[in-house]
């Protein structure tokens, strides 16, 4: 039985890995937890108490983010994703891993420019402390203002990325109906072709 309303056999469209699958999601969800504390803990008028609880949970979690990316990163040169279905034009392939590869590259600079924001300009990352990593980057006003604008810019261009990616994600979803959408969601996986 294929999908409901699907207008194509979408069984036989091969999924990306279950690891994929779940870091992907746990990534889509802490990408918005971080990109929703990081506007609000910079907001002017929230309270003290909120604003340093933010900081906190955005800071350690955005560093353990470099390790998940890392694993991403790993699970993507060792497992090749599927290939795209025959239906899908060339153009929108094309645009589409154009979007992928922009989303790593920016999944990669937001922490460390991150990181080094916080730790060249001295502040504290609290998990790292209380295990005693020594901070990577030197103590340097201009390293960390550079480093700020460079996590500014790139969280708005991340915002616009993730944007243009649901959306397409949604019109395979939703209008197209052709299983792209599919091969990564994570619970649909016994009714599709494993690609491994
Ligand atoms: C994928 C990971 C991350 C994302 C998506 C992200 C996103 C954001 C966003 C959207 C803002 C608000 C920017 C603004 O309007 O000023 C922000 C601010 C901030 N982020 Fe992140 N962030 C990430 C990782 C990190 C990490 C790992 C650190 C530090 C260890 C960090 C430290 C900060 C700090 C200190 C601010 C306040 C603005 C500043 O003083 O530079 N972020 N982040």
């Amino acid at each position: 039985m294929a999908i409901s309303g699907s207008t194509s056999d979408i069984r036989q469209v091969p999924c990306y890995g279950l690891p994929a699958r779940v870091l992907h999601w746990s990534m889509a969800v802490l990408v918005l937890m971080m990109t929703a504390a990081g506007i609000i803990m910079t907001q002017d008028g929230i309270s003290r108490d909120v604003q340093n609880s933010l900081f906190i949970f955005h800071k350690n979690v955005g560093v353990l983010m470099i390790l998940l990316i890392a694993i991403r990163l790993g699970i993507r040169f060792t497992q090749p994703p599927p290939p795209e279905p025959e239906t899908l034009p060339r153009w929108q392939a094309r645009i589409a891993s154009l979007t992928h590869v922009a989303l790593y590259a920016l999944l990669i600079v937001m922490p460390i420019a991150g990181y080094v924001r916080v730790k060249a300009g001295g502040f504290p990352i609290e998990g790292l402390d209380a295990m005693g990593v020594p901070s990577l980057v030197p103590r340097s006003d201009e390293l960390a203002s550079v480093a700020k604008a460079v996590h500014f810019y790139g969280g708005r261009l991340l915002v616009l990325l993730v944007l243009v990616h649901i959306g397409a994600a949604l019109f395979h979803a939703v209008i197209k109906r052709d299983g792209v959408f599919q091969r990564m969601w994570p619970m649909s996986a016994a009714q599709h072709a494993q690609s491994k």
